[in-house]
């Protein structure tokens, strides 16, 4: 199903958003208003086809179609008048989405629908600025990074939007293979950033207490839970363990572990200290200029080794 997308704001997100549609066969365009930022999504976007290619994702023929499908843009009107599906990537910040919803809800076509790839902000405060009409046509569309690769969409059906229209957006984003899941409730988080601060909180605590080194913390993680995770969702997981015995050691773990309601106090000292991980050389772990690409390069191979094997799980 080949719709005509608009993608806004050409940042982390947005740029491997249109990406993936004109991967996936969709004509994409993108909007971009920074100079600066436009000038570089075209090179990224080529050396992330660059890479799919060379690990046997994607053929270099399809790559040389997605190009052609793929249109940058500065003129917003250009980006949505005759689109389809409208998504957007602009910064985290209510007022900012608040005021392009209502500027798009002009723009774009009456039946078009439009999207937020909002990681916190709530769908009923962001539809606050369009028409009646248009509120049964918006939806959270929540991509995971790097979106090329990544196959997780998070979709919202939060009661504003009929199923049809929801389930147009669905197989659209199923035609692209995206893995797409359906949150009932307008909630921060969704589902998969509530398990992942879950898991988050206890692992800073864990490194906190002193209870294990870094590396060995990750390779618990990569090859104990993580490993399972992979291919098993946590209330399977749960079910193959036994549920009696998943009640018995929650009682026993829950009451010991971290149950704070803020982020970890080491991870906002390194922060304040300017450690902010591989941007800036020093995280958890150190990282040199002169091996930080290919440090980069070897994650993104990883996720997509991680993504040929998924393609067997269903
Ligand atoms: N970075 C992530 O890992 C991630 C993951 C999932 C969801 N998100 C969400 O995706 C959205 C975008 O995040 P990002 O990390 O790509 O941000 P970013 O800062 O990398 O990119 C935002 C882009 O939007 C452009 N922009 C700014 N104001 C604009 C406007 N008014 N209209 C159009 N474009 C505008 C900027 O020039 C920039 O290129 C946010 O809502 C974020 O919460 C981010």
């Amino acid at each position: 199903m080949s719709q005509k997308i608009g993608v806004i704001g050409g940042g982390t997100m947005g740029h491997g958003i249109a990406a993936a549609f004109a991967l996936g066969g969709c004509p994409a365009i993108l909007y971009e208003p920074a100079e600066s930022q436009r000038a570089a999504i075209l090179p990224a976007i080529r050396d992330a086809y660059a890479l799919l290619v060379e690990e046997g994702i994607a053929t270099a023929a399809a790559v040389v179609a997605a190009e052609t499908r793929l249109h940058l843009t500065d003129d917003l009107s250009a980006a949505v008048a005759d689109r389809d599906f409208i998504v957007e990537a602009i910064p985290e910040r209510l007022d900012l989405k608040q005021a392009l919803f209502a500027d798009l809800d002009v723009r774009a076509p009456a039946d078009a629908v439009l999207a937020s790839n909002t990681s916190s902000l709530p769908l009923a405060a962001m539809m606050e600025t369009v028409s009646a009409a248009r509120r049964e046509r918006m939806l959270v569309t929540h991509w995971y990074n790097p979106p090329l690769i990544m196959p997780l969409v998070e979709l919202s059906l939060f009661g504003n939007m009929p199923e049809p229209v929801y389930d147009r957006v669905a197989k659209l984003h199923a035609s692209i293979g995206k893995r797409t899941v359906k949150v009932l409730k307008d909630v921060p988080g969704l589902i998969a950033n509530r398990i992942q601060q879950a898991i988050a909180r206890e692992v800073f605590s864990i490194i906190e207490q002193g209870i294990a080194a870094p590396e060995d913390v990750d390779r618990a993680l990569k090859f104990g839970p993580a490993f399972r995770y992979a291919t098993t969702g946590q209330l399977e997981v749960a079910d193959f363990g036994g549920l009696d015995i998943w009640a018995a050691v929650g009682d026993n773990l829950l009451a010991v572990m971290d149950a704070s309601k803020a982020a970890s106090p080491l991870l906002k000292q390194k922060v304040a200290e300017g450690k902010l991980g591989v941007k800036s050389g020093e995280g958890f772990y150190r990282y040199s200029p002169d091996t930080v690409g290919e440090v980069r390069r070897a994650f993104l191979k990883r996720l997509i080794h991680q993504l040929k094997a998924s393609r067997a799980y269903g």
